[in-house]
């Protein structure tokens, strides 16, 4: 996940290529570069690591009268985060800055090269500034549509070049990109927050448009001129980072599509999973799995036993890392260690790691944040990309660990379920309707004495994400429980004040699980069913889509769970994104 920003027409460019970097930098930051065009021609300054880095090597630069300029703050995906894999890219005379990734990108960079043309870095980027020059024989924008005409995959692209001094050229498909104005100035970003104040207008540009500005806009696609579709911007620039959301966690809930795209692009092809990351003789020599991890990535690991015992036929143990950590557990080197971290810091799960290491154990981080302590640590990192998760109650880190664990699953088990991968990213669209029915639901659960979420298999796990969400933003208590073992003990508990949270797979053990359900009901407990299959016995019912993998419905059950957490939290007036005596980076054991 990456962040671009572009400008022409404004004073100082710079300025707002960094302030507009500073709104992106949840998506990446790992590195960040500008490019700027003045008298002097293509000014290019790059740093690693954070923004700051970047501010301090711009105090020694002078533009002399810039026009325009690009910017980019990276998330790895391609190449370690170096300066020379970091953003813009350049030719001889042009610069790109680009979010997305070039699938064929091996195939041209090869073909370039015979033509005696020197890649630099190791990045799918560099391509398109060598294929651009390349084709730059005369009319500069026929080069650039020849350019985009030859990339396959997913791309936001701006470049500029000394060829055409006065224009930016941008294309877009499948990652965002805005072009924005202000009478005739014109600002780029990959969300609208850098836009708020300078531009009044956006066009979200849509897939497979392309274009140009130079005194105007000049728009295309499918070889044809349209007339965008400029709309208000709001001017509110704190609600603009909310996206017009109450909280940054509902935001984030409503992300996850987005972000299980980008979690799965390059990685889910239809010839299989993929992972630049990790060779598959890693796991040469693997008869064991431990996953160790706390809180939400502790759920997810236990998805992962399900999946990856069933698909791949490795034994799979999940361990609560403050257990592990303690315990003097048996090692053998023929275990790989896995560890999942949103933060990549969280204290009990490093010191795990570095014991599995210490014991000659090959270790593998599923982790969101790149340079973080546990992913320095691990021999290899599958990294999250669900960009900066600003909300306390993780939602979308738990989709991408979730979505990992299920490709990692795919990947050792050489199974290949590309289809049943999307479609599941499909189901965590939020639909308004069943959300607005979330909200109604939401006051008839705030009192009781407690909540418990039942599911079997992989519901298990859902249940016991689902409850840990309730019970950590709305303070109500709530447990997951294996609905199967409801009757050896909890079922005590059950009366018109015990709220039941039922996740009723069709395709894993429907009867079973239905059976549960009719002995809480048999016992007035007041439940909530969540299944495709129509249950009239329960008080409450939230209907999902139809599906035929327990997978699909995973994901939408998982959505409505985080919904219902949300929509009580907010019910009982409690700050969601920061609740009561929680932190979202747990250094401390
Ligand atoms: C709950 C939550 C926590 C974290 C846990 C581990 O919503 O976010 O339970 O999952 O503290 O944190 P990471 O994943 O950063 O290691």
């Amino acid at each position: 996940m990456c962040g671009i920003v572009g400008v022409k027409g404004i004073e100082n460019p710079q300025n707002f290529l960094i302030e507009g970097l500073r709104e992106l930098e949840y998506r990446g930051y790992d590195s960040a570069g500008i490019a700027v065009i003045d008298n002097d021609g293509l000014k290019v300054i790059k740093a690693v690591g954070k923004l700051k880095n970047l501010e301090v090597k711009l105090k020694n630069v002078t533009f002399k009268n810039p026009k325009l300029g690009i910017g980019h703050t990276r998330w790895a995906t391609h190449g370690k985060p170096t300066e020379i894999n970091a953003h813009p890219h350049t030719g001889k005379f042009s610069a790109v800055v680009h979010n997305g990734i070039i699938e064929n990108y091996q195939k041209i960079k090869k073909e370039l090269e015979k033509e005696n043309i020197e890649f630099i870095s190791q990045t799918d980027t560099e391509v398109i500034v060598k294929l651009f020059e390349h084709f730059c024989n005369g009319d500069v924008f026929e080069a650039f549509k020849k350019t985009i005409k030859k990339i396959d995959g997913a791309y936001a692209v701006l470049l500029i070049t000394e060829k055409a001094p006065d224009k930016i050229f941008f294309a877009k498909k499948g990652s965002p990109l805005i072009v924005a104005k202000n009478g005739n100035k014109f600002f780029f970003a990959s969300s609208d927050a850098p836009l708020i104040g300078y531009a009044d207008s956006a066009h979200y540009l849509e897939d497979s448009e392309f274009g140009y500005i130079d005194d105007d806009i000049y728009l295309f696609k499918d070889g044809k001129k349209i007339t965008p579709n400029f709309k208000p911007l709001p001017d509110n620039r704190e609600s603009a980072k909310k996206g017009g959301y109450r909280f940054y966690m509902e935001k984030e809930i409503y992300e996850q599509y987005d972000v299980l795209k980008e979690n799965t692009l390059g990685r889910n092809t239809k010839e299989g999973i993929k992972f630049d990351e990790v060779d598959k003789n890693f796991f040469e020599g693997i008869n064991n799995i431990i996953i160790s991890a706390c809180g939400t990535s502790y759920h997810a690991g236990l998805v992962g036993k399900y999946l990856i015992e069933r698909s791949a036929k490795i034994r799979v143990n999940v361990e609560v890392a403050s257990e592990l950590r303690y315990r003097n557990p048996l090692l053998t080197k023929d275990t790989l260690f896995i560890v999942i971290s949103q933060s990549g810091e969280t204290a009990d799960t490093l010191e795990t790691l570095k014991m599995a290491k210490k014991a000659g154990l090959k270790t593998l981080a599923l982790c969101n944040v790149d340079n973080s302590s546990i992913v320095r640590e691990a021999d290899k990192t599958i990294l999250l990309r669900a960009g900066i998760e600003k909300g306390v109650a993780s939602t979308k880190a738990f989709a991408t660990q979730v979505m990992t664990l299920w490709m990692l699953s795919n990947y050792l088990a050489d199974k290949n379920e590309y289809e049943i991968i999307n479609k599941a990213i499909e189901s965590t669209k939020v639909n308004p309707k069943i959300h607005e029915k979330i909200k109604r639901l939401s006051k008839r659960y705030l009192h009781g004495h407690g909540f418990f979420y039942i599911g079997r298999d992989i519901f298990y796990p859902l249940a016991l994400e689902g409850a840990l969400k309730l019970k950590e933003i709305s303070y109500i208590h709530a447990e997951g429980y294996p609905a199967g073992e409801m009757k050896h003990g909890p079922i005590a508990l059950a009366d018109p004040e015990l709220f039941v949270v039922a996740l009723l797979s069709k395709n894993i053990l429907f009867e079973k699980t239905k059976s549960n359900i009719e002995e809480l009901v048999a016992r007035d407990a007041t439940v909530l069913t969540i299944s495709s299959e129509l249950i009239e016995l329960t008080d409450d019912f939230i209907q999902i889509s139809d599906s035929n993998h327990p997978m699909i419905e995973f994901f939408e059950m998982m959505v409505i769970t985080q919904l219902l957490a949300l929509e009580v939290a907010i019910r009982r007036g409690n700050d969601v994104d920061m609740p009561r005596n929680l932190a979202k980076s747990v250094t401390v054991e």
